[in-house]
């Protein structure tokens, strides 16, 4: 096993994060190599464990993907997913050549069920292929990861047989999938409980919990199979992943910190890096935080009624059980004016968790003087907003130049688009239902294109009318989609820009080809 299986204390509960594997999997959640490099750089940096950085055979981008983060993540274990296919298995191992530490994450389903429609396998061949399966990840790395999917709806004999087999095979985390997320917590608990108690090598592994969230019990789930000997949970950050998603991290993290006194587990993450984890995520995937969301919600730490803002004016744990501040949201968010110099700027940047080189640095501070002459009040938000609004706009063959919109009751509404196209500006004039529909059919003037729009989605980041508009597009052109963001005072200019920065990535994307797109649950 390697130091970060063994080396732990009793109480310690590793933080296997999905968000690039089963996360990623949500549809609409794709993310680009660059975001996915940026997702993995700041979990391992706020102390996650594993990082399932995706699932290597699924396409060439997936296969790059666990490759690149490999390469880049300095402290955390990279692990690939894969069926118990061999040449599954051997598009694990190669991907993660490079990683410091590697772990090949295998499974295959193991309910009656699953086993029946899905495989249309024997119960014995299944067995065979659990075997077969671990002694081949075994060939690449000791550091093996083996789950029955749909473990809750397995009979307990088979799921013991398969599992001291897998471990016996090698296996050194056994996890155990809440698939269709149909467990309850004493259940789950319970499963965990038998499995220590009837599988005789099971002291051998990390038994590892991968809850879904159908019935809202991804993290209590999870929990409860902490306080049976689970010492390893899987988890995405805001809890995305396949339909209702899998337990939040950020949940998971500050249960077992602000309620030790239940539940005495340590975690090794730091919890004032979730704010920034869970912004990256939303605005990488366009998938908006809910605002009651437990830990990184927007209302998570707002007081309205006037009983609880009197408390908290008299002392703040009357209705609060954490600090905004343990979580990463600082109070005095208020920044700099227009007055503030490039060096304040810099300091501001790095605080934020930024590191950019000097021309992004030089280019963000333009926005930011240009942002400070419009608004009254710059706040954090607006600066990670307009920070990557530019690293969104890269250096793609598009880049929106002028937009000039005629809009009002007397439609059609007009849009004069000038675009920078490989080094040449164009201009064009279009009409359309409002003046976003001019916007973007100008768009498709100056450059036709098949994609479909699947969404657009408009956010203020700050309050005030003069806040900053956040917008995402997500475009979708055979099976591929793509997210683009824009941000900016004016929300026709940031539509134009989170359209032209979705393109931009399709661009890209076309180049690359995908030839066995799957799924896993
Ligand atoms: O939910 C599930 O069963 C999975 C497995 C691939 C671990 O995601
Ligand atoms: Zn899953």
């Amino acid at each position: 096993m390697s130091q970060s299986q063994t080396d732990q204390s009793a109480n310690r509960v590793l933080i296997f994060d999905t968000t690039l594997r089963d996360g990623e999997q949500s549809p609409g959640a794709s993310m680009t190599l660059e975001e996915k490099l940026q997702v993995a750089e700041l979990l391992d940096e706020m102390g996650v464990d594993v990082i399932e950085a995706g699932f290597p055979i699924a396409s060439n981008g997936d296969f790059e993907s666990v490759q690149e983060v490999a390469r880049v993540v300095k402290n955390a274990v990279v692990c690939g997913l894969a069926r118990a296919g061999e040449k599954d298995i051997d598009r694990a191992g190669e991907a993660l050549r490079d990683a410091k530490q590697g772990r090949i994450h295998t499974f295959i389903s193991t309910s009656p069920v699953h086993m029946k429609h899905k495989l249309q396998m024997e119960p014995e061949d299944v067995l065979d292929a659990v075997i077969s399966s671990v002694t081949r990840a075994r060939n690449w790395t000791d550091n093996v990861e083996w789950s029955p999917e749909d473990a809750t709806r397995t009979e307990h004999d088979y799921l013991c047989a398969c599992v001291e087999a897998a471990i016996k095979a090698g296996a050194t985390t056994i996890n155990i999938p809440d698939t269709v997320g149909y467990s309850v917590p004493e259940e789950y608990g319970a499963l965990i409980a038998m499995l220590k108690e009837r599988v005789p090598n099971i002291d051998k592994a990390v038994i590892s919990t991968h809850c879904h969230n159908d019935l809202g019990l991804a993290v209590a789930n999870s929990l409860a199979g902490v306080a049976n000997g689970a010492r390893q949970i899987e988890c995405t950050i805001n809890g995305i992943g396949e339909r209702a998603g899998n337990a939040a991290l950020e949940e998971i993290v500050m249960a077992l910190k602000v309620r030790g006194d239940a539940m005495p587990f340590d975690t090794g993450i730091d919890s004032e890096m979730i704010a920034r984890a869970s912004k990256l995520v939303s605005s990488v995937t366009a998938f908006p935080v809910q605002y009651n969301k437990a830990i990184v919600g927007q209302n998570a730490f707002a007081h309205e009624s006037g009983i609880h803002q009197d408390g908290m004016l008299k002392n703040t744990q009357t209705y609060e059980i954490m600090t905004p501040e343990s979580v990463g949201i600082s109070k005095s968010s208020l920044v700099m004016g227009k007055h503030s110099g490039r060096h304040a700027f810099r300091k501001k940047l790095e605080e934020l968790g930024y590191d950019l080189g000097q021309n992004a640095v030089e280019d963000a501070f333009r926005r930011f003087k240009d942002l400070a002459d419009k608004k009254k009040h710059v706040f954090d938000d607006d600066i990670v907003a307009l920070v990557d609004d530019e690293m969104a706009a890269g250096e793609g063959v598009l880049k929106v130049v002028a937009l000039k919109i005629v809009c009002g009751t007397e439609g059609p509404q007009e849009a004069t688009l000038t675009l920078d196209i490989s080094g040449e500006e164009k201009t064009v004039v279009a009409t359309g239902d409002g003046p976003v529909d001019a916007t973007f059919n100008a768009i498709g003037e100056l450059f036709p294109h098949e994609a479909h729009l699947q969404l657009y989605q408009v956010h203020a980041v700050t309050e005030g009318t003069d806040a900053q508009a956040e917008v995402s597009v997500r475009l979708e052109e055979d099976g591929k989609t793509v997210t683009g963001r824009g941000a900016e005072t004016d929300t026709l200019v940031a539509s134009a820009r989170a359209y032209v920065s979705a393109l931009n990535k399709l661009i890209v994307k076309r180049r690359k080809s995908a030839p066995e797109a799957l799924q896993a649950s």
